[in-house]
Order: C-alpha cells, then structure tokens, then sequence
C-alpha cells in the first residue's frame, strides 16, 4: 500500500511518500481502507518532534490522525460493526495514522460516517470536531445563553466549534482575520473581531468561557474578559493555575481523546445539516508535503484534505 511517512523528524522534507505492507487488525481491532485522510497542525508538530517527550514514537511513522473510509476486514469476534461500513476516526495518536491506503484502528475509535457527507468531508471532522466537543461540553461545560468567546474561529477547530457552540445555544463571539468575517457570520458567529486592528480584551464583554486555540498573548490576554467563575479552556499550551485562582475563574488544558460515541453524536449534528464542514484544499495522498506546508503557515479556512482513493 501507498503511505506517507517519516524516518527522522524535521521540516517538511522527511516526508517520504512510498510503499509499505498492509497491517493486519488483531484483536479488538479494524482495517480501514482509507478514502480521505485529514491534515491537521498535529501532524507537523510531530513531524518536528515537538511532541516527542510525550509521545513514543517508532520510526517509520505513518503521519496523519483523520480518516474516513470503508471497513475492510475484522479482527476476531467483532460485531458492532461489519465489511464494506462507511466509518471515520481520530485514531489513537501513539500509532501509525492515515496518510496511507489502509490503517489498522481499534474499533472502539470508529463511528459510522455521516451519510451526508462524503469521504473528504467526513475525514476533515473527526478531530475538530472531538476537539470542540470536548473543549466546550466536556471541559468547558457550555449551556444555553452562555457566552463563549472562541479565538481562531475560522479555523479548522474553530469553525467547528462555532456551530457546536450556537447548536448549544450559546452567544459566540469569534475572532479571525477580516477576510473570514462574512465566513463567521454565515456559520452564525453573532460578534465578529478582526485580530489585526481591534484588541479583542478591549471590546469584548464578559463572557463564561474562552476557547483557546492560540496560546501566547492571546491566552493572557482572554483571562480579564472572563466572568468570575468563567473558564478558559486552551488546546494550545496548559493555562497557569495560579492566574486562574488569582483572577476567581477556572481553567483546563484539553488533549483531544478518540471517542467513539461523541463521534456518533457529531455525525448525527452532520446529518442534521446543524454541523457543516468547510473543507478549503483537497490534495492527492502524494502532496502530503504540500499540505502541511499549507497548515503551517497558520491561516486557512477550514481544512485541509488528503484524497486517497
Ligand atoms: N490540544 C489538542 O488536542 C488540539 C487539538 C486540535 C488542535 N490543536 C491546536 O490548536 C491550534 C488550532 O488548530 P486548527 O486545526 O484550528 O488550526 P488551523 O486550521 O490551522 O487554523 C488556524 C487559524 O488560526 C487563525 N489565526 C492565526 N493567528 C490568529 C490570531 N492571532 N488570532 C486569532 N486567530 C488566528 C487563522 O485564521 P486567519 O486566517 O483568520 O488568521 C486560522 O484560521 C493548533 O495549534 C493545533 O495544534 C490542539
């Protein structure tokens, strides 16, 4: 099978496109054949090793932890699901990921794909989507009438999060370059602030929770416009505990987990027309390199997707 791996982390240039032997699904596990494989940031920060203390990686590494595609073959005594399903994922990060043919995945890591939407659509949701479900629902505790303020919000997780957001019922209020404000507002986004001329702390009334996707400034900034028993809930980098009790909110850092059933209740959203996923660049499995080079640079649209088959 065709794969797109690493032998040594580094820039862009160790990607290295070439063929592999297909895995085969032991117990409690899937093989896939994959259709459309999802690029996210995650995937070039392991690429440059960022995350290695914390993940082990053996080399070569198959990069890449959003799929969508059919089932293929079953390990020993599976029944949930059966050979020629239409399913999506986030895998397991410590494994070998998507950018591939075919991927071994536990079952426990797969849902049933939205039937709206086809392969590309479906393989750019899973880990956004997990992220701001897990961020707002499970972290963050988000409720109707709440507000929420979600930075990067025209973003892969933030476009996501928006429609998570306002299919809660909360008031979002997004920030994202001028060129994606009619983009926020059409997926509801009721305040739209342009990062490069207004300071959001300035402008922004009290809200009970943020979604940090930045980290940096923007995280120290987005504590004064919490409410006090607000929270912050960050992807980018652990908020400081002792700012959080000093200033009467909370906070949470949020490393996004597989999770089947919350897959199944997004493809349900999906399904529902309540989630749409905008996908911005499509590339073929080949042009892996170009894809990150693209999610790199910081400033899409939505996402960005592999075609495999
Ligand atoms: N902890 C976790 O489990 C987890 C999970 C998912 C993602 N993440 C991290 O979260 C971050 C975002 O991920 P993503 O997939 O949404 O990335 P993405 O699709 O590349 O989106 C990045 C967005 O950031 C916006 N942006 C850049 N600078 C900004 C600023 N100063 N203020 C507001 N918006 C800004 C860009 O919009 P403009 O064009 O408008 O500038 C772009 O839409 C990445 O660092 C990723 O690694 C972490």
């Amino acid at each position: 099978m065709k794969t797109v791996c690493i032998y040594s982390y580094g820039g862009p240039e160790v990607l290295v496109y070439e063929d592999a032997p297909r895995p085969h699904p032991g117990a409690g596990e899937v093989l896939v054949r994959i259709h459309a494989a999802g690029i996210n940031p995650v995937d070039w920060k392991i690429r440059e090793g960022q995350l290695k203390a914390m993940l082990h990686h053996a080399f070569p590494l198959v990069l890449g932890w959003d799929l969508s595609g059919v089932v293929e073959a079953l390990g020993p005594n599976l029944t949930r699901l059966k050979v020629g399903d239409e399913v999506f994922s986030r895998p397991d990060i410590a494994r070998d990921g998507a950018y591939a043919e075919f991927i071994v995945v536990r079952e426990s890591e797969l849902a049933l794909k939205p039937k709206s939407l086809d392969h590309i659509h479906a393989a750019a949701l899973p880990l956004a989507g997990l992220t701001a479900w897990q961020t707002l629902f499970e972290a963050g505790g988000l409720a109707a009438g709440q507000r929420v303020l979600i930075h990067a919000a025209a973003g892969g997780v933030g476009h996501i999060a928006v429609q998570l957001a306002k299919w809660k019922g909360a008031q979002v209020i997004g920030t994202a370059a001028a060129k994606n404000h009619v983009f926020l507002r059409s997926l509801g986004v009721d305040q739209v602030i342009d990062y490069d001329t207004e300071r959001f702390d300035e402008v922004v009334q009290p809200v009970d929770m943020v979604l940090d996707t930045i980290g940096g400034d923007t995280q120290e900034r987005s504590w004064k416009v919490l409410k006090r028993g607000g929270i912050l809930v960050s992807i980018a980098s652990p908020p400081k505990a002792v700012v959080a009790s000093a200033d009467g909110v909370r906070s949470a850092f949020v490393f996004t987990q597989p999770n089947a059933s919350q897959l199944a209740e997004i493809a349900k959203l999906a399904d529902a027309g309540k989630v749409k996923v905008i996908v911005e660049t499509i590339l073929p499995l080949s042009d892996a390199t170009r894809g990150q080079e693209l999610s790199q640079r910081g400033h899409g649209k939505g996402k960005i997707v592999l075609r495999v088959v």
